[in-house]
């Protein structure tokens, strides 16, 4: 198909929303776009127009529509509810088939740049592109959105890449990890490449070890049937927390290009030391919660939720070590889990300690080395604990105190009308743009699986099963074992 360089193609006019009813449609999705609309950020003439194979009217998917509008916390403006309500359109249909593929094309009338969002089961992605490409809907200029998983290891990962490419050239390809469309993680890239304080620092000379945690509160519940084919270490690490790490440990790029950037991305990938069968027993442990209590409510375990035993870890803690110049010798320690005593998002960069105190014996156990800690959830906030002189005078000489720089992202939402924006919303606007810098390319999900592969394997070569930890723990004692092993701790 002759094509647009994706830089310089025009705007996508309109959106197909495959899986218009589902969870991600209801909660991320359809408001996203009505926030987009009433930023004035959706082009003139844009289209939504959704599909599943629920046999519903226009009129009573807009009554939806506005029903989920009006359940979230944010003011529905009627005049912006009027311009969205129009924009949209709703056809039943069952994409897989041609047939339906095609019942959609009186709906698009005259879009010739449509995108296509997959808010649908991963398995169906290849059949849906199909019948995208037998209708005639799949087009030069039209763009197609996936969501994770891409596969469920390095194999699966490359059939559908396979099909999808069958039908889409890559750089019409758009794969959603939506931890990238967060304001924070976006801040990542601000705070390295956008201040000259911390680049000099950013390496093995200075730094001890890097920590990145992404706890939840939730269980799995009913998502089970998903889950316990993923399990933590396919449906976390595989994508959110290997982004994350890329993001603290890539290259500098050499601009904000999608190329420039993900190929520093996939270096990082490229540069993870592969774990070995001793590497999963010392450095790795997975967990898999049993009922405990979680903020005061009694939580069920993982087992009884399945409704029997299963190996699948709900908890994962893994020592990452890069094997390349610049993080030659520091370990980067991951750890995620469901059922964690409090939600949150973190990545601290802890530095090595001064290499001499001049502060006498007065303060020798004050003297605390740097950390810098950015909070992504559910608070924003970025810290940096610098050492000062304690205020006052004492016997036997000066004494510190470690005290937080803090950057409270916090405030930025304090003003009249300002809010915290869907991650989606900073997506779906680059897909209509045409920017894939915020995407996954395939080479990216593939060397990540490959290295997540060799995990899962040396998981199973070691023979191990998940230790059971209780609800509202923080893992099983092997994940302080883990880090402890390496004289360091978990700062929580
Ligand atoms: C999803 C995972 O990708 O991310 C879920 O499938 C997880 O299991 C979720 O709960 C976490 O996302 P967030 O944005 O709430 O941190």
């Amino acid at each position: 198909m002759a094509q647009t360089p994706l830089a310089d193609a025009p705007l996508a006019d309109a959106i197909v929303l495959f899986g218009a009813t589902g969870d991600l449609s209801r909660r991320m999705l359809l408001p996203s776009l009505y926030f987009l609309d009433a930023d004035g950020l959706l082009p003139l003439g844009f289209k939504v127009l959704a599909t599943a194979r629920a046999q519903l009217s226009r009129d009573a998917f807009v009554d939806q529509v506005r029903k989920i509008l009006d359940a979230r916390p944010e003011a529905i403006d009627d005049g912006v509810w009027a311009r969205f309500a129009k924009r949209l359109d709703y056809v039943a249909c069952d994409a897989t088939a041609p047939e339906g593929a095609a019942a959609l094309k009186p709906h698009l009338d005259g879009s010739t740049r449509p995108m296509f969002f997959l808010a649908i089961s991963p398995s169906l992605y290849g059949r849906v592109c199909a019948a995208l490409a037998a209708s005639g809907l799949a087009t030069a200029e039209s763009r197609i959105v996936l969501e994770k998983p891409i596969g469920r290891d390095l194999a699966s990962s490359r059939e559908v890449n396979e099909a999808v490419g069958a039908v889409f050239n890559e750089d019409r390809i758009f794969r959603i990890d939506h931890y990238l469309g967060k304001e924070t993680v976006q801040n990542l890239i601000a705070l390295r490449f956008a201040n000259t304080l911390f680049e000099p620092l950013w390496n093995n000379l200075t730094i001890d070890h890097v920590q990145i945690t992404v706890a939840e509160t939730e269980g799995v519940g009913e998502r089970w049937p998903y889950y316990d084919e993923y399990g933590a270490l396919r449906d976390m690490l595989q994508n959110h927390m290997l982004q994350l790490l890329c993001f603290v440990a890539m290259e500098p790029p050499a601009d904000m290009d999608p190329r420039s950037v993900r190929n520093e991305k996939v270096k990082v990938l490229r540069s993870l030391r592969r774990f070995t069968r001793a590497d999963a027993q010392n450095a790795s442990i997975r967990g898999q919660y049993t009922k405990g209590v979680v903020a005061g409510k009694e939580a069920a375990g993982y087992e009884t939720e399945r409704g029997q035993p299963t190996g699948t870890e709900t908890f994962a803690a893994l020592r990452v070590d890069i094997d390349n110049w610049r993080w030659a010798g520091v370990p980067f320690f991951l750890r995620t889990g469901k059922r964690l005593p409090e939600r949150r998002t973190q990545i601290v960069i802890q530095f090595k300690p001064v290499p001499h105190s001049i502060f006498g014996n007065a303060a020798k156990d004050d003297l605390v080395a740097n950390r810098l800690v950015i909070d992504l959830q559910p608070d924003e906030d970025i810290e940096l604990l610098l050492m000062n002189k304690a205020p006052g005078i004492s016997r036997g000489g000066m004494r510190l105190q470690s005290l937080p720089l803090s950057l409270s992202l916090l405030r930025a939402y304090e003003g009249p009308g300002s809010r915290r924006r869907i991650a989606y919303e900073r997506l779906l606007l680059d897909v209509i743009h045409g920017n894939s810098t915020l995407f996954v390319r395939r080479d990216e999900v593939e060397e990540a699986w490959r290295w997540v592969d060799g995990v899962a394997e040396a998981w199973a070569e070691a023979g191990m099963a998940p230790k059971p930890y209780a609800a509202g723990s923080w893992g099983p004692p092997g994940a302080f074992a883990l880090i402890e092993r390496s004289e360091r701790a978990w700062l929580d």
